[in-house]
Formats: C-alpha cells, sequence, structure tokens
C-alpha cells in the first residue's frame, strides 16, 4: 500500500494536476490512510489534483454514510482538502457520455486504482460487461450484493443498481493498479492472473493495457 500510495504521490509532485481514477471498498483504504499522512507530514499538495471515482450505488443520498461519496470524503477528500469542484463521480452526471466528456477535459485519467470483486468485477462491471463498455447504469449481481450486505445491514437493503464507468473507460487510464489484498482475495488473484480475456471475468479485460500492474499482499497469493 504504501509503495502505491508513493507512485501516486510521485506522480502529484512531479504533475500537480494529475487526474486519479480512484476505487472506495475496503482494499484502497490504506493507500488513502497512507495519502492522508503524506498530505499532513510531507506537504503533498492535492489543490490542482481532479478525481474521479469508478462508481456509486444507485438510489443513495450522497451524504449517506454508506455511500462511496460519503466514505471517499471521510477517507481521503475532507483530509487532504479536495473540495466537491474537483472530485467526480459517476452517478452525478444526467447522461454516462457527460461523465466521460469530463474525463477527457479533464485531461484523461492519469492514474486508475481499482480493487477486484468476488466475481472478478471492477468498478461494478458486472461479469458478461463487453471490453466495449462505457459509463452507464448496471443492475449488481447478487455476489455483489451479498458482498455489500455487511455494510447495508442486510443483502435486501443493498441498492439492486448502480453507476458505473466502463470497461473501455478504464482501459483508456494511462496507468492502472489493481489491489487484491487479504486471504479473501486468494482466489480472485490466482483467476486474475491465470484467466484468458474473457467478459465472465472482467478483471481479465485489463490483460494486455499498456500498463497494468496487479498489486497483491502474500496473503492474497499464499495458498489456503
Ligand atoms: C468500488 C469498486 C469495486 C470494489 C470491489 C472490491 O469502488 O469499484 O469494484 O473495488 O468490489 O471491494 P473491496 O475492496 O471492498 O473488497
Amino acid at each position: 500500500m504504501r509503495a502505491v500510495a508513493a507512485e501516486i504521490a510521485a506522480l502529484v509532485r512531479a504533475h500537480p494536476q494529475a487526474v486519479l481514477g480512484l476505487a472506495s471498498g475496503d482494499t484502497p483504504m490504506g493507500v488513502y490512510r497512507e495519502l492522508a499522512r503524506l498530505h499532513r507530514e510531507e506537504a503533498l499538495d492535492f489543490s490542482g489534483v481532479h478525481t474521479f471515482n469508478l462508481d456509486e450505488y444507485s438510489g443513495i443520498a450522497v451524504d449517506d454514510p454508506r455511500s462511496f461519496h460519503s466514505a471517499m470524503r471521510t477517507h481521503l477528500f475532507d483530509i487532504v482538502g479536495l473540495p466537491p469542484s474537483r472530485t467526480h463521480f459517476p452517478d452525478e452526471w444526467a447522461t454516462g457520455d457527460e461523465f466521460e466528456q469530463a474525463i477527457h477535459s479533464a485531461g484523461g485519467i492519469d492514474y486508475q486504482l481499482l480493487g477486484v470483486g468476488r466475481n472478478g468485477h471492477i468498478g461494478f462491471n458486472e461479469p458478461g460487461s463487453p471490453m466495449t463498455s462505457r459509463t452507464r447504469h448496471v443492475a449488481l449481481t447478487e455476489v455483489t450484493r451479498e458482498d455489500a450486505a455487511r455494510i447495508f445491514g442486510g443483502v435486501d437493503r443493498v441498492p439492486t443498481h448502480a453507476v458505473t464507468m466502463g470497461v473501455a473507460t478504464i482501459r483508456e487510464a494511462r496507468r492502472v493498479r489493481v489491489l487484491a489484498f487479504g486471504p479473501g482475495k486468494a482466489g480472485v488473484v490466482l483467476r486474475t492472473r491465470s484467466a484468458p480475456v474473457d467478459p465472465q471475468w472482467p478483471a481479465s479485460l485489463l490483460h494486455g493495457h499498456p500498463d497494468v500492474q496487479l498489486i497483491v499482499d502474500q496473503a492474497a497469493v499464499d495458498r489456503p
């Protein structure tokens, strides 16, 4: 996590107007903690940065503590002084095209952070998402909703839909870093490394990107 944060810090120092693509969920939180520390202790300056988050649940208020908006504000944006005018989410736009246009106008995503779901999803591109998919409204699978049940207090309370960047949108980022930490991700890591390119395992659609890395910890590669 430190190495990932260090890479982001180097990018932001070299290009103060860098465009970051960010993920929510548990996996990147250690990276955000480290970025917050670098801001506090080493004056890492985010004031010129634009961020674009991958996804958000549908039908959830931005200030609902279970929303990705809220998690990002609490764990990163408010700490490093990024105002809402510089942080963007795909559900804030009337259409996916407008979100894509905003990414384009900002200069394109320099650095995209991703986690991977139990079913291989990236963002909320669930199995079956085509390589050509763009920002859009999607239905969440049962597996994804089960994994979010803890946060929502039961699977029945998890939204059924979300808005997500598409696979093609993600693939346009100049650098892509996929994070998988902990023993719960061992199966995901194995399959992401070895799967042939197959929309049924969306993380495999990143193979062939010119600058993609899968970043894991020991627990995520230990065989059970
Ligand atoms: C979140 C996102 C999802 C998560 C994935 C893993 O913005 O896009 O694809 O990265 O579901 O979630 P965690 O990190 O909670 O295991």
